[in-house]
């Protein structure tokens, strides 16, 4: 197959946040192998430090240090879609503001006396907008890196972000880091790093699944970034999806327990009158699911925005899996 277009040509950066617990590692990890096509070269972020995306890939925890992780898909029966190569780096504050006073100042050794002397409690207790801003500045100069011949270093960064409640600050850092700097090169660095986050090349994506609270956090979560000027909004990930066993017009012609009981009986099967009435109730209770999933899928529709949906892996998530849910989003126009 040969490169076609996805939703998301232009963007650079994929930011994805849902609410807590929804899969929004399992799924930035999933895009970001996604990406990894036809030889492209992907970073995945994580920022909350916790090594959740070293885990997903069976890896020692990660250092501040870009690290290959993974080989993206490659077709190789057509002999030209080689798979690519997936990168990844866990940001943390600290690791962070020590890279910017290097990168800018070029003061390594005054980072880590910092360090020493206890800056880095200033930097992420005192100021979180400023930890917020190296966090992000981190993931914005992955993406503007270029190579030395020219061309861009990565052709998409990935970042599992912060949840649903504290994306809006996290991404906003203009205005986070206003109260704290007016001018000098925090403020610049800011601006900088605002320039990306509110350009086409940025989108925000959304992992939910069809329940109702990670849904209206969702709902809340686009509409609080719509507010923002310049910020876009991405996909819909509906994550953890069971499949209907069966459609919505089969279940509204599922037979009472006596029904049950008769067809049970007719289809040369023995059975109790318990056994039926438990049926007849799992029944009723899919039904139900059925019918939830569906609306609450309706009302992530209703937002405007292109929805994608994975399936729910029952024997949870190894690397397998990961590919799999990869593989589900590329046919699904995601990458
Ligand atoms: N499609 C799926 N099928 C089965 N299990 C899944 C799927 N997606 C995620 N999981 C599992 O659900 C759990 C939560 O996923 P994950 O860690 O990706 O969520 P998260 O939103 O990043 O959580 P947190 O808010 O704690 O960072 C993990 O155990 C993961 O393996
Ligand atoms: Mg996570």
């Amino acid at each position: 197959m040969t490169a076609r277009d996805t939703d998301w040509d232009g963007v650079r950066l994929h930011v994805v946040t849902g609410k807590g617990g929804t899969g929004k590692t399992t799924v930035a990890a999933a895009l970001a192998l996604a990406l990894a096509h036809g030889g492209r070269k992907v970073l995945l972020v994580e920022t909350e430090g916790r090594q959740g995306v070293a885990r997903l890939f069976d890896r020692p925890p990660l250092p501040y240090e870009e690290r290959k992780i993974a080989i993206g898909p490659g077709e190789a029966d057509d002999g030209r879609d080689h798979g690519g190569d997936v990168y990844a780096l866990a940001i943390d504050p600290e690791g962070a503001l020590l890279d910017y006073l290097h990168m800018f100042y070029g003061m390594r050794s005054a980072g880590v006396a910092l360090t020493r002397l206890g800056m880095m409690d200033f930097a992420t207790t005192i100021a979180p907008g400023l930890s917020d801003v190296l966090v992000t500045g981190k993931a914005t100069e992955a993406a503007r890196r270029k190579r030395p011949g020219g061309g861009y270093l990565y052709d998409a960064v990935v970042m599992d972000a912060p949840p649903t409640g504290r994306i809006g600050r996290f991404l906003n850092v203009t205005a986070e880091v206003s109260g704290l700097a007016r001018v000098g090169p925090i403020r610049t660095h800011a601006d900088t790093v605002a320039n990306v986050i509110k350009s086409p090349q940025t989108a925000v994506h959304f992992v939910s699944t069809l329940e109702e609270m990670p849904v209206q956090e969702t709902l809340d979560g686009i509409a609080e970034l719509r507010a923002i000027p310049g910020m876009r909004v991405g996909g819909i990930v509906i994550n953890m999806a069971r499949p209907a066993v069966l459609s919505a017009e089969e279940l509204k012609a599922a037979p009472d327990p006596q029904a049950m009981s008769a067809a049970l009986a007719a289809a040369g099967l023995h059975t109790t009158d318990e056994l039926a009435a438990a049926l007849a109730d799992e029944l009723a209770e899919h039904a139900r699911h059925v019918e939830l999933q569906d609306r609450e899928r309706t009302e992530l529709e209703a937002a405007g925005r292109p929805v994608y949906e994975l399936p729910l892996i029952p024997d949870g998530i190894d690397l397998a899996a990961l590919h799999r849910l990869a593989a589900d989003l590329r046919d699904q126009g995601a990458a």
